[in-house]
C-alpha cells in the first residue's frame, strides 16, 4: 500500500507557460520522496519544455539535492571562495543582494544580462536549479531564452553561416554584469565553445552564445565578429523566444543549461532577494 506522499506524486499535472517553453509541474511535493515513474515523467516533461516551474514548496537543502539527483549527478562548488564558506560539504550556493560570511554567497544585485551558467568553462552544468527564500517586491524576475527557438528561427543562410564556427566564452567575476568586459584576463576562466551546440539527448540544435560571456568568434576578424554575435544576441533576447519567471516565496526552477540562457531583470538591490542554487553535472561534452 503506498503511503500518502507517494499517492498525491502519482500524476502531477503540466501547464505550459508560454510559447518559449517552460512548464508548471502541479500537485507535487518535493519533501517526499518522488517516484521512478513520476522522475521519469519530470525528465520527459523537462525535455519538450526546457525550464520546471515547481511552486509551493518548503524545502531544506536535502529535498533540492534529491530533486535534482532525478537529472544527474550534483555539481560541487566550483570556486575556492565559495567552497571555503560555511559548510564544505554542502552543494548549495545562495544567489543573494547581500554578502553573508556564514554560507557560501554569490552577491549579485540588480539586472543581469543573458548567460549561460559556467560556459566559460570546459564542461558547464547540465541542469541549474533555483529555489526561491526572500524575494523583492519587485522585479528580480529570471528571464529564460530558448535557444532552440532562437536557432530554428535563422534562415538557412544565417545556419550556413555559423556552422562549425567557436567563440571564446569568458568570466570576470569582478564585472559588471549590466556591461560585457572590455578586456579579457588571459588568465581568467575561459573556453572555446561551439556556436552551435547539438542536444545530446533530442539531436535538437540550439545556439550556445550569450551576451554576458561569449566575447569573440575564433578565426573571425573583429568586425565580422561582432556583427555575427550581436545578430545572435538579439535573436536570443527577442521576446518571442522568453519565457520571464515572476518569482514567489517557495518557487524551484529548473533549466537545462546545455539549450537556454537566462537573465535577470532589475530589483532595488537594498530589498532582500535569497535564492537557494544547486546545479547538476554534464556527463556529455558540449559538442
Ligand atoms: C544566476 O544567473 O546565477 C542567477 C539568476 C537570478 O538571480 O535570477
Amino acid at each position: 500500500m503506498n503511503d500518502f506522499a507517494t499517492v498525491t506524486q502519482f500524476a502531477p499535472q503540466v501547464r505550459p507557460l508560454s510559447d518559449a517553453g517552460g512548464a508548471a509541474i502541479i500537485g507535487i511535493d518535493l519533501r517526499s520522496s518522488i517516484s521512478e515513474k513520476v522522475g521519469e515523467m519530470l525528465r520527459s516533461v523537462w525535455r519538450d519544455y526546457l525550464v520546471l516551474v515547481i511552486r509551493d514548496q518548503n524545502i531544506e537543502e536535502q529535498h533540492q539535492e534529491r530533486f535534482c539527483k532525478i537529472f544527474g549527478n550534483l555539481a560541487g562548488l566550483r570556486s575556492k571562495v565559495y567552497r571555503t564558506a560555511g559548510n564544505a560539504k554542502s552543494h548549495a550556493l545562495w544567489v543573494a543582494n547581500a554578502e553573508d560570511s556564514s554560507r557560501p554567497t554569490a552577491v549579485q544585485q540588480g539586472e543581469m544580462m543573458f548567460h549561460i551558467d559556467q560556459c566559460y568553462t570546459e564542461r558547464p552544468s547540465k541542469a541549474s536549479t533555483l529555489y526561491a527564500v526572500t524575494i523583492p517586491e519587485e522585479g528580480g524576475n529570471t528571464r529564460f531564452s530558448n535557444l532552440i527557438k532562437a536557432y530554428e528561427g535563422l534562415s538557412d543562410d544565417w545556419k550556413m553561416r555559423i556552422e562549425g564556427l567557436r567563440a571564446l566564452n569568458y568570466f570576470d567575476y569582478q564585472a559588471n554584469a549590466t556591461t560585457r568586459p572590455e578586456t579579457i584576463d588571459p588568465n581568467g576562466p575561459q573556453f572555446l565553445h561551439p556556436i552551435v551546440r547539438t542536444h545530446p539527448e533530442t539531436g535538437q540544435k540550439s545556439l550556445f552564445v550569450n551576451r554576458q560571456m561569449t566575447m569573440f568568434i575564433e578565426g573571425l576578424g573583429a568586425d565580422e565578429s561582432d556583427e555575427i554575435l550581436n545578430y545572435l544576441f538579439e535573436m536570443i533576447e527577442d521576446p518571442t523566444n522568453v519565457y520571464e519567471h515572476v518569482w514567489k516565496v517557495g518557487d524551484l526552477v529548473l533549466w537545462d543549461n546545455r539549450c537556454t540562457a537566462h537573465a535577470r531583470t532589475y530589483y532595488n538591490p537594498k530589498e532582500s532577494r535569497l535564492l537557494r542554487r544547486m546545479t547538476v553535472l554534464d556527463e556529455n561534452p558540449v559538442k
